[in-house]
């Protein structure tokens, strides 16, 4: 437990604030530290300008600002850069973005000619406006982490995720990569679930619509397949995916996904009868009324991972430990 006031020496000096995108989020991880949020008044002038007003003293403290850049994506980075920019100026000792869903992700790369790479635009702006370190949750690619030059903590809800799954019948369950990029991510998922694998693969039109399946490498027929992803936007690659999969003779499939970024016609798609359950975490808030509209999507909270590493990070401990006791191989 983290006392909040400041006059009780070094712990004190950990301060958590919010910005407006995950306020749920950010006071679960408070409560989970046994601190208060800090007063910070966030508003937007009428031509749409956001103003920050941090009401209390941050001097000297170590501060972390909860602010996942989901949609609206520019408007929550905006706010979380002038965030940033009011505690560097207000004399913070640190100042820690922890920004569980990562906006800008996708653009790491260039893909053809006169593209920016907006990700490490993202990284770099970060920094400029203030922050010492980041903390993100399964970024699109792990590669993000080196568009930074300040310590990043790459965290995984993997373990989260994983333990759910395990309170399931897995006696008959296949996990599947959607695609190539996501073989990593369902190793690890086999690993930790003893669960065998398959791969799907895509072709990608390059005109932004969902990928078609093309082929499915792997046992399906009969089983129950784990779909794992990092995110699920609009839905449509993990719709195809799981009806790909029942199509081959598979059972409906599960849908296990970090970010439940849930956008346009997610909620109708994810309501297919190829889709056994979805589960998300809650890196990006998921409204109530999603629930009420699909009872078979399941929201598990990050903020016991969040908060430890919090901790850690104030006290100064390894966070490398929490993967190392979650027995993930991950480096951070
Ligand atoms: C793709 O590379 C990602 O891992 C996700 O599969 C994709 O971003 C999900 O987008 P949507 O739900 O809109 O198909």
């Amino acid at each position: 437990m983290y006392a909040s006031s400041a006059s009780n020496g070094v712990r004190d000096r950990l301060r958590l604030f919010s910005g407006r995108a995950h306020g749920g989020l950010a006071k679960e991880i408070a409560d989970r530290l046994g601190v208060s949020l800090g007063s910070m008044h966030v508003r937007q002038f009428p031509d749409t300008e956001t103003k920050v007003q941090i009401e209390e003293s941050v001097r000297e403290a170590d501060i972390f600002i909860v602010q996942p850049t989901c949609p609206p994506v520019n408007e929550n980075l905006m706010e979380l850069l002038v965030m940033l920019d009011a505690f560097r100026r207000a004399s913070a000792a640190s100042v820690t973005a922890v920004v569980p869903y990562f906006g800008y992700a996708k653009q790491d790369r260039k893909s053809t000619g006169r593209e920016p790479i907006s990700a490490r635009l993202v990284a770099d702006i970060l920094t400029s406006a203030g922050a010492n370190r980041v903390i993100s949750v399964d970024l699109h690619v792990a590669q993000i982490q080196g568009f930074f030059a300040i310590p990043m903590d790459h965290l995984t809800a993997l373990t989260t995720i994983a333990s759910y799954l395990r309170t399931k019948d897995l006696s008959n369950a296949v996990i599947v990569s959607p695609d190539v990029g996501r073989v990593k991510l369902a190793e690890k998922y086999g690993e930790l679930l003893n669960l065998p694998i398959a791969l799907m693969h895509k072709r990608r039109s390059g005109d932004g619509t969902s990928p078609e399946v093309v082929g499915i490498v792997g046992d399906v027929e009969g089983k129950t397949p784990i779909i794992v992803d990092d995110m699920i936007s609009t839905g449509g690659t993990i719709r195809n995916s799981a009806q790909a999969l029942v199509d081959a003779g598979s059972d409906p499939c599960y849908i296990a996904a970090t970010h439940g970024v849930l956008i346009g016609e997610a909620m109708t798609r994810l309501n297919a009868e190829c889709v056994r359950e979805v589960i998300v975490t809650n890196t990006v808030p998921v409204p109530a009324e999603k629930l009420v509209e699909l009872p078979k999507l399941h929201v598990l909270s990050i903020a016991g991972l969040l908060s430890d590493v919090i901790g850690r990070i104030h006290r100064g401990d390894s966070v490398s430990e929490v993967f190392n006791q979650q027995q993930l191989n991950i480096p951070v």
